[in-house]
């Protein structure tokens, strides 16, 4: 079942034309990234698929619905879940506070309860940190925590905007590995936004590559890792 399906959206930041006819679809089940360099477009196409940014043309189809022009808060509840580039979590909140809050959709306690577990033992160092405030955890740890919070809105799609940015190259490969563990276990669909394509493209299972507001190139992901092109431009060899 395709999820998400993006047909040829352009948006504006006034005169200037940020996104110049994207498409792209996600299949359920599966992990989908958009790699690019900074300035591509990448966040905001996130922005344009959660509803923060209106479309100039174009259409985007979430689970069979038109979502082109709906409110941020109906394409929250609809199962669409952005999680910003730069973690954005609540510093002056405890790191359960931050969870809590993700869940502020729900009513279904004993299906929170159960969740904030599952989050616990995907990152057992959020876990150890609780009581602490998010302000006091490290960039990586943040991403953690904003992922997490993600997770506790019990999204049908989620959409990560850049989660290495940043962020200690061990914490990173930590990020990924369990990045690559939701998809696997509870078989989340993720369009996942980096312009560390190396990494991205690793736990991938398709990507598009986006060039000043427009996709230059798509495919499966290791025939992507392994295109000259690719190669050249975002891998460094
Ligand atoms: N709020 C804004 N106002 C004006 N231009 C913006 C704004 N946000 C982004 N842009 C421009 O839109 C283009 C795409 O930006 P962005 O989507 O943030 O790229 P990426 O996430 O790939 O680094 C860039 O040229 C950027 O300067
Ligand atoms: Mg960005």
């Amino acid at each position: 079942m395709t999820m998400l399906d993006v047909q040829d959206i352009h948006v504006h930041y006034g005169a200037i034309h940020a996104l110049k006819g994207v498409s792209l679809k996600v299949e359920a089940g599966t992990i989908v990234t958009l790699i690019g360099a900074n300035g591509a477009g990448k966040s905001t196409t996130l922005r344009a698929l959660s509803g923060l940014l209106p479309l100039s043309t174009g259409a985007i189809d979430f689970i069979g619905q038109s979502i082109g022009g709906r409110p941020v808060h109906k394409i929250v509840r609809d199962g669409l879940c952005h999680c910003p580039e730069g973690r954005k979590v609540f510093p002056q909140l405890t790191v359960k506070a931050n969870l809590e809050l993700g869940a502020y959709i729900r009513h279904d306690k004993t299906g929170i309860k159960s969740d904030l577990e599952q989050i616990y033992q995907l990152f057992p160092r959020l876990k150890e940190r609780l009581s602490q405030a998010a302000g006091t955890l490290s960039g990586g740890e943040q991403q953690m925590l904003a992922i997490g919070r993600s997770l506790m809105g019990r999204p049908r799609l989620l959409m990560l905007d850049e989660p290495s940015l940043g962020i200690a190259p061990l914490l990173v490969q930590e990020i990924f590995r369990t990045i690559k563990k939701i998809n696997a276990e509870q078989k989340m669909t993720i369009l996942l936004v980096e312009q560390n394509a190396h990494m991205a493209l690793k736990i991938a299972d398709h990507g598009y590559v986006l060039e000043t507001g427009k996709v230059v190139l798509s495919g499966k992901a290791s025939d992507l890792a392994a295109d000259p092109r690719i190669k050249a431009a975002y891998l460094g060899h």
